[in-house]
């Protein structure tokens, strides 16, 4: 039998690009979802039949009824947020308890590690990263120091384990003179999670996956972030603490190079950052109201300002070389429809020297820009790319030419139906 292939589907640029809302459209081709870095710090839309969900750990293939979705061995989990995700879920009448499995290796993220999480941003002063708040830090990092906890030790003495990791915790706030909190009532609820979270099949989820591969199944790894928040590749150290990057496909679902097909490359028609950290194509004026404002650029998990800008095909070039990405997907171009001119950043300038390359360092780089003409007409109702006009056309054969890589989707509506495949 022909083996299934792991396809994986990335945010190329600073996250919240739509991977959600595509992941969702793609579901009815594959028979497995998985999610494979992240935790909670990811907000993934998904709008369909006048309804809308923000997931922040549970895979965006939740939504039809008969697919396995995974969370991979590579994501970071809060139990109590994923048992607040999750009761929403439910009560909207989805049953996932037979569906949802959860990697035993994924590791758990502890209240006091958001503790640290806000402990470790407070001593940063003027050099914070803006993270979530959500301990996706200080839990890799307990990760990475063989510290941290996981989900399967849930199964096994789990409560000295907990108070272990929990007074280590305690004690670097203390070393950090940080010891203004309290996280009684936050404690309550996240055990409660943890006894909530033991319902759901704790699986051996890399075993699972091969095992459905050779069964010629398919697979669609969920990216969360983008490219320029990964560990190694992005604006470090505004970055997020773990490989958002086709490679974390395999480290993060346990699946060997040679089990991925496609890279699906997702990126807006123009660009946004939330938190802080170098991005040269931010525009501080009234175009970069008018994308946050027509975008509603705001933050699906802190509700933060998004920082706009146009779209920088230094960046994309260079997600796509680290990604290996073999087709791109363009989304929110519908935001664009009322400029009657747009620009595209086709190189950084530092100190009088051009670049087309990412930089070691991107702080300090100006943006240079390409003018193109703005199409100036509503995309957002139309079906199919034959409706689109011609500088529409123009902006998308400009954009393949440039980055070498076909455009196969067209995104021009949060909704699951404003999605257009373009034709081979
Ligand atoms: P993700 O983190 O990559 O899943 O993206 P987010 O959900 O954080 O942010 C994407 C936002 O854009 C959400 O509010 C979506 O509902 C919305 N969205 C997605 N695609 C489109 C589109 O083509 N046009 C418009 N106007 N909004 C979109
Ligand atoms: P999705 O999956 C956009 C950003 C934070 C901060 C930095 C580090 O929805 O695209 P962290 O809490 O991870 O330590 O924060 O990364 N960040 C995101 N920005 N979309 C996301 O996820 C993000 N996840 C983290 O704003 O700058
Ligand atoms: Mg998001």
């Amino acid at each position: 039998m022909k083996k299934g292939k792991v396809d994986a589907l990335l945010g190329i640029v600073f996250g919240d690009e739509g991977k959600g809302k595509v992941v969702d459209v793609f579901t009815p081709q594959y028979d497995v979802v998985a999610r494979f870095a992240g935790g909670p710090n990811a907000g993934h839309t998904i709008i369909f039949e006048g309804k809308k969900f923000v997931l922040r750990s549970i895979p965006s293939g939740i939504f039809a009824e008969d697919k396995v979705n995974i969370i991979g061995n590579g994501c970071v989990i809060a139990p109590d947020l994923f048992m607040a995700e999750a009761r929403e879920l439910e009560s909207a009448g989805y049953d996932l308890k037979s569906r949802l499995h959860i990697s035993k290796r994924a590791h758990l993220i502890l209240p006091t590690h958001r503790v640290l999480d806000r402990a470790y941003e407070a001593a940063k002063g003027k050099n914070k990263v803006g993270t979530t708040g959500k301990g996706i830090g200080p839990t890799y990092s307990d990760k990475a120091s063989r510290t941290g906890l996981r989900v399967g030790d849930i199964l096994d003495n789990f409560e000295a384990k907990y108070q272990a990791l929990k007074a280590r915790h305690e004690q670097i706030l203390k070393d950090l003179n940080y010891t203004d909190y309290d996280i009684s009532e936050e404690e309550k609820t996240w055990l409660e999670g943890i006894k909530y979270m033991s319902e759901y099949p704790l699986t051996d989820t890399e075993i699972e996956i091969n095992q459905y591969l050779k069964e010629g199944k398919n697979v669609l790894a969920e990216g969360a972030q983008g490219t320029m928040l990964d560990i190694d590749h992005g604006t470090y150290p505004f970055v997020s603490s773990s490989n958002t990057t086709s490679g974390g496909v395999c480290t993060g679902l346990g699946v060997g190079p040679n089990a991925i097909g496609e890279v699906f490359g997702i990126f807006k028609a123009y660009s946004t950052r939330v938190g802080s950290g170098p991005f040269p194509v931010e525009l501080f004026d009234e175009t970069g109201d008018k994308i946050r404002e027509i975008g509603h650029e705001y933050g699906a998990v802190t509700g933060r300002n998004r920082r706009c800008g146009w779209v920088d095909l230094v960046a994309l070039k260079y997600a796509i070389m680290i990604n290996g990405v073999t087709q791109l997907i363009m989304m929110k171009s519908d935001v664009l429809d009322g400029f009657e001119t747009i620009k595209a950043c086709v190189a950084y300038k530092k100190d009088g020297v051009i670049m087309t390359d990412v930089p070691f360092e991107t702080e300090g780089c100006e943006a240079v820009y390409k003018e193109i003409k703005g199409w100036n007409c509503d995309l957002s109702s139309m079906t199919s790319e034959d409706q689109f006009p011609q500088e529409f056309k123009d902006y998308i054969k400009f954009l393949e030419d440039e980055l070498e890589t076909p455009i196969t989707i067209l995104s021009v509506g949060p909704d699951r139906a404003q999605t257009i495949i373009r034709k081979k």
